[in-house]
């Protein structure tokens, strides 16, 4: 099947999931909830859930298997939505457009907005912990859990985002540039990824080749969400062109140029299907969507 096809597949059904599983908007709430559902469902790619139900698809093809990540999916999907929302408030990158509309805060305020990254993140847990939404067992559960909250926090994304604002128009080494890219959006990659794999009972041996395919692609997707920044226009991201440049931003483009840059994110893409090499074709989406993540024009 062809990546493209095969990528608006899953987003349709990460969609429908979606609108299934999440709050409606009514009652004392209700204004709350809707700017929680603005984000959401304002048209993201849905790469972290996709990655998670591929990763498992590489290991089982059990139904069973699919149906009770689907959860696992969604709740991963409002992790990143929450990120992006606080991503985008004044006191940090400052951005208006998101998803090819108004940011967050744009249109509920700041307050509104930050409550509604607060509760997309912990309604994302209230998810992962019922039990009534899937079958996994308990103990499979809580390493779910425990994977992506460790992804998510201190030692990961939110780690990522704060050394992005500290290096703020600093000079910094290499290291801390990876640093903050590895963290600030491979962590959540590669927990996707894992959660997959945990979630669909891969070996030990297998989670570990998942989770250095989830390394190289997490720093690949950010490596190229930089050259983006700078190659393409706002129309095309649905997000602000240029901004990084502005901002003084830590980004392999200013610390490469765009040509240097180019290589490593293909180099990074190249160690990614290497990790596969023990994997059968069932893990041919995930080789795909690596050439995806390179080629990717939004
Ligand atoms: C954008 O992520 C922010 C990063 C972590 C690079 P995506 O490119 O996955 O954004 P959406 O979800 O498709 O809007
Ligand atoms: C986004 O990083 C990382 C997270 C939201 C966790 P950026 O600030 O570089 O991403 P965009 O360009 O705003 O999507
Ligand atoms: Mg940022
Ligand atoms: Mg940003």
């Amino acid at each position: 099947m062809n990546i493209e096809t095969y990528l608006e597949n899953k987003r349709t059904e990460v969609e429908r999931a979606l609108q299934n599983l999440m709050l409606q908007a009514s009652g004392f709430f209700e204004h709350h909830i809707e700017a929680m559902r603005y984000s959401l469902f304002a048209g993201g790619k849905r790469v972290r859930p996709i990655l998670c139900l591929a990763a498992a698809e590489a290991v089982s093809d059990s139904a069973e298997t699919m149906t009770n990540l689907m959860p696992v999916a969604c709740a991963l999907e409002c992790i990143h939505t929450y990120s992006l929302i606080h991503d985008d408030l004044p006191a940090m990158d400052d951005d208006a457009l998101r998803r090819g509309k108004p940011t967050n805060h744009t249109l509920f305020g700041e307050a509104e907005a930050i409550l509604a990254g607060d509760s997309l993140l912990t309604w994302a847990f209230d998810l992962l912990s019922a039990s009534n939404v899937s079958t996994l067992t308990a103990k499979i559960r809580l390493s779910i859990i425990q994977i992506i909250a460790k992804a998510a926090g201190p030692i990961g994304m939110v780690g990522g985002q704060s050394l992005d604002i500290a290096c703020e128009n600093k000079e910094f080494p290499f290291k801390t540039l990876q640093t903050i890219h590895k963290n600030k959006t491979g962590a959540l990659i590669t927990a996707s990824i894992h959660a997959g794999a945990v979630g669909s009972e891969a070996s030990t041996n297998q989670i570990n080749q998942l989770i250095n395919y989830g390394d190289y692609i997490g720093l690949a997707f950010q490596i190229v969400d930089d050259l983006l920044n700078v190659t393409s226009t706002t129309e095309q991201l649905g997000k602000t062109a240029g901004s990084d440049a502005k901002l003084g931003k830590a980004t392999y483009p200013a610390f490469f140029g765009v040509e240097e840059t180019r290589k490593k994110a293909h180099q990074a893409i190249s160690c990614a299907k290497d990790t596969l090499i023990e994997f059968d074709n069932k893990a041919d989406p995930l080789r795909n969507i690596a050439d995806y993540i390179y080629s990717r024009s939004s």
